[in-house]
């Protein structure tokens, strides 16, 4: 997409911050499971399923070096369990950076649960889980991923349920050198999702559907030398800059208080030789 495109729609000034609501004909590839994958409503929408056979899978074309990521999504109605749908940026090669949502299905009226990772270089352990205060089943919901240089932010429905910040002095590794690609997927896990493995997936409901809409992408646009060209480069409200408010800070609050079911940084018998240096600053 020119410059000259993407002003048309975002009516700024400067072609600065490039926003653009994703056509996955033009946007994706489907990399596994190709028939199960489908792709609808003139490129707006897709849907991913799993059987017996295969799950399936798509990834974005493009890389990016920081951007804010969101999609809609609807999903695994009814009995999920064994079912994860996956939603996340990663780069490759062995010291991989990867930024992770995972939804592990359920019974019948047994909650979600929503599973969020930070890896860096290879290294992850750093899970918090989540319950939501909706059946994300039922609707549409949308499911972003704000990384910039100073903080990773992971929301649900603009609410920030969890942040990974760039502490770098302090000697934790952060992604900020490899650009990653969106990723998206829908495999049985029922070896360890549901229940830690022990609720199976029920085969005859296949074919599992999980239904994917809206795909929008802010992002830095680079140069074959690597200086960034354009990246929101005007300040202060682009996503570049973009942190957590007072407001966002007490909404992040009520989600870990009342939502968060599991947390890394609060499990010293798992890591028993000591917890993460950046959890000190999480309490
Ligand atoms: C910083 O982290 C690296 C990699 O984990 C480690 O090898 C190094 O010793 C750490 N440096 C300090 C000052 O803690
Ligand atoms: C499924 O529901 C059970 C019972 O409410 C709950 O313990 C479990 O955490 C839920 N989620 C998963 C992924 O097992
Ligand atoms: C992009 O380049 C500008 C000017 O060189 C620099 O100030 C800014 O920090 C860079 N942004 C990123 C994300 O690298």
């Amino acid at each position: 997409m020119g410059c000259s495109q993407i002003l048309i729609f975002v009516s700024i000034l400067s072609c600065s911050s490039l926003v653009f609501a994703g056509d996955f004909r033009k946007d994706v590839d489907i990399i596994w499971g190709s028939d199960k994958a489908k792709i609808l409503e003139n490129g707006q929408a897709i849907t991913l399923s799993l059987d017996k056979v295969s799950g399936s899978g798509f990834q974005s074309k493009d890389q990016f070096l920081f951007g804010k990521i969101s999609m809609e999504l609807k999903l695994v109605p009814g009995n999920s369990a064994g079912t994860v749908t996956s939603y996340y940026l990663a780069s490759i090669g062995a010291m991989w950076d990867e930024i992770d949502f995972e939804f592990l299905g359920n019974l019948s009226g047994d909650p979600y649960t929503v599973h969020t990772n930070v890896i860096t270089r290879g290294k992850g352990d750093r899970e918090q889980q989540f319950r939501l205060w909706f059946d994300p089943t039922i609707d549409f919901h949308t499911y972003s991923i704000l990384w910039n240089p100073k903080t990773i932010i992971f929301s649900v429905d603009g609410t920030p349920i969890r942040e990974f910040k760039n502490m770098k002095p302090m000697n934790v590794s952060y992604p900020e050198k490899q650009a990653m690609r969106v990723h998206s997927s829908l495999w049985n896990g029922d070896d360890w999702a549901t229940r830690g493995g022990a609720v199976k997936t029920d085969w005859s409901k296949a074919p599992f559907t999980a239904f994917y809409r809206n795909y929008e992408v802010q992002d830095c646009v680079w140069s074959a030398s690597g200086a960034n060209v354009s990246c929101g480069g005007d300040g202060s409200s682009s996503w570049l800059n973009e942190g957590i408010d007072e407001n966002s800070m007490k909404r992040l609050k009520w989600v870990q208080s009342n939502f968060m079911i599991y947390d890394y940084c609060n499990d010293a018998k798992r890591f028993r030789m000591g917890l993460a240096s950046e959890c000190i600053d999480m309490n």
